[in-house]
């Protein structure tokens, strides 16, 4: 009979913990005796060993911009985690993350998206966020999600700049940069797409961008290319890392790879096979965003 009072007072506890810890919000994050803060890297996760690099800058600049803070490193894709998990170098899940983090003493978590834009991953990542902490209501004081690499108009010209500057001793004059992107079949993230590409092609007008899976894809690109009368281009995969896509879709030997269509098309092309997360100018984003995530996912919206 003793259990049920009991669990009724620490229902309480919890609850009011809750609400003091949302009235608070981001406050006491910064205060002294603010609780252990940690950090959820999420990724869509690769396989590539080479790739892998990508990901050990990322997680160096976080754990820079974070001293003392865990970095514990999520992948949503389930076919990777598999293959890893065989490999014998096991990535977990979101929730695993989380858990990870939990077991460490953190009550409060920054969870920074490394995707590009924000389409179906993204959303996927939201979901399970959410849903995780639903299903463990008192295990955090506060979590906050950090937003993708580009979000904003100030993020698309902060992007070009560093991609571009690392480009440079690859391009001679009047050479092109060739940007893959991933998109996605149903078009989420379609218009941030199409708005990244007029800031970069703001920036300099030899470069072009579609993508692998989405809307703008390789044919356009060959009639933008042949428009302006390209005759090299540099070739580089606008995503995290430089894994299957950028080694195979866009590099790759495959008659049906964009190297080979190039080539056929009687353009000569340079792969820089190089992952956004090895570029400093792009890293400093995806921290930027998990420093200026403010909104509590525990807790109500804010009122406007
Ligand atoms: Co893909």
């Amino acid at each position: 009979m003793r259990s049920f009072p009991s669990s009724l007072l620490s229902f309480a506890l919890i609850f009011f913990l809750a609400l003091a810890a949302c009235a608070r919000q981001q406050s006491s994050v910064n205060a002294v005796d603010a609780p252990q803060q940690g950090i959820l890297l999420v990724a869509f996760g690769t396989s590539v060993p080479e790739a892998m690099q990508a990901m050990r800058d990322v997680d160096t600049a976080f754990k820079t911009a974070f001293p003392g803070q865990p970095v514990v490193w999520a992948y949503t894709s389930q076919i990777i985690r598999k293959k890893l998990a065989a490999e014998g170098r096991p990535v977990g899940g979101i929730s695993d993350g989380l858990a990870m983090l939990a077991s460490k003493g953190v009550r409060v978590v920054r969870v920074q998206s490394l995707h590009v834009m924000a389409g179906e991953e993204f959303s996927a990542l939201e979901r399970a966020l959410l849903l995780d902490v639903k299903q463990h209501p008192q295990r955090f004081e506060a979590v906050f999600l950090g937003r993708p690499m580009l979000e904003s108009r100030e993020d698309a010209i902060a992007l070009a700049r560093a991609v571009l500057a690392d480009a440079k001793d690859l391009r001679s004059k009047g050479e092109a940069l060739v940007l893959m992107g991933h998109g996605q079949e149903h078009g989420r993230a379609g218009l941030t797409f199409e708005g990244a590409r007029t800031v970069f092609h703001d920036a300099d007008r030899k470069v072009f961008m579609a993508t692998v899976e989405g809307a703008r894809g390789i044919d356009e690109l060959l009639a933008e290319l042949k428009a302006a009368k390209v005759k090299k281009a540099v070739l580089e995969p606008l995503m995290l890392v430089a894994g299957d896509h950028a080694r195979n879709d866009l590099a790759g030997e495959e008659e049906d790879s964009w190297a080979s269509r190039l080539a056929r098309a009687g353009i000569k092309t340079e792969a820089k096979l190089k992952g956004l997360g090895q570029i400093g100018g792009a890293r400093d984003i995806l921290v930027r965003h998990a420093k200026e995530s403010t909104d509590n996912l525990m807790c109500e919206p804010r009122k406007q």
